[in-house]
């Protein structure tokens, strides 16, 4: 007997589904079946080649994401078992703002990580001619995105980089959590301000963590990532 995926027999039965009513039964089963499973991603970066940044914070900080990785699907494969017809609309709404915040917390630390560089470097291409569009200069972007970056005193939040399909432009803005931002950006870059990204090395002082970030893009990152969404 050929080896059929839980997956692909889920889209089978899915496609089935449009033509015959599936007992709620089933449904539920197809539903735990077909429930995405998520990979914590592993480090692009040598964490010994950062000499702005210990490793041992950068790999302390990957194994946070990591954990967050864990909870989402956690909480994924518990949305997929309840039966929404019966369950408590109050335990799908938290379930749901819950699943939104690791969800964002995953792809935005992965970006993070992404962005770490060990080596000062400069955009090019058409992303360096967008930065300069949008931005008048790299240098006054880097003294606006450095400002957000000091601007955030709570030990929480994300300074971000983002193209906005709609408006065809480059901006700079605040996450106040995981879950904030413009509808419809794409993020480039990333600049975790979460406490638990400085505190080891930066404890007091997390403006040098902010410039260090900042004079350490790894410039590539957000230039495929810009390539990728112009396209769009
Ligand atoms: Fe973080």
């Amino acid at each position: 007997m050929p080896d059929i995926s839980r997956r692909s027999l889920a889209a089978g039965v899915g496609l089935l589904a449009g033509a015959v009513a599936v007992p709620a039964a089933a449904q539920q089963l197809l539903a735990v079946a077909n429930a995405p499973k998520f990979r914590a991603q592993p480090l692009t970066l040598n964490p010994d080649k950062i000499k702005w940044l210990s490793a041992q914070s950068i790999t302390e900080h990957h194994a946070i994401y990591a954990e967050s990785v864990n909870r989402l699907n956690a909480i994924t494969e518990q949305l997929a078992q309840i039966d929404f017809a019966k369950a408590q609309p109050a335990e799908i709404g938290e379930l749901k703002r819950e699943q939104q915040v690791v969800y964002n917390s995953s792809l935005l630390h992965e970006l993070h990580f992404e962005c770490i560089g060990d080596a000062p470097t400069s955009p090019s291409g058409v992303f360096a001619q967008a930065m300069s569009r949008d931005f008048v200069s790299l240098d006054r972007w880097k003294a606006e995105f450095a400002a957000m970056g000091k601007a955030v005193t709570d030990g929480k939040g994300m300074v971000i980089l983002a193209y906005t399909p709609r408006d065809k432009r480059l901006i700079n803005h605040l996450a106040a959590d995981h879950a904030t931002g413009p509808v419809g950006c794409v993020p480039l870059i990333v600049m975790d301000m979460y406490e638990h990204a400085y505190k080891a090395d930066f404890a007091g002082d997390p403006a040098k963590y902010v410039d260090g970030f900042v004079q350490m893009v790894r410039w590539v990152t957000p230039e495929r990532l810009y390539r990728e969404a112009i396209r769009v």
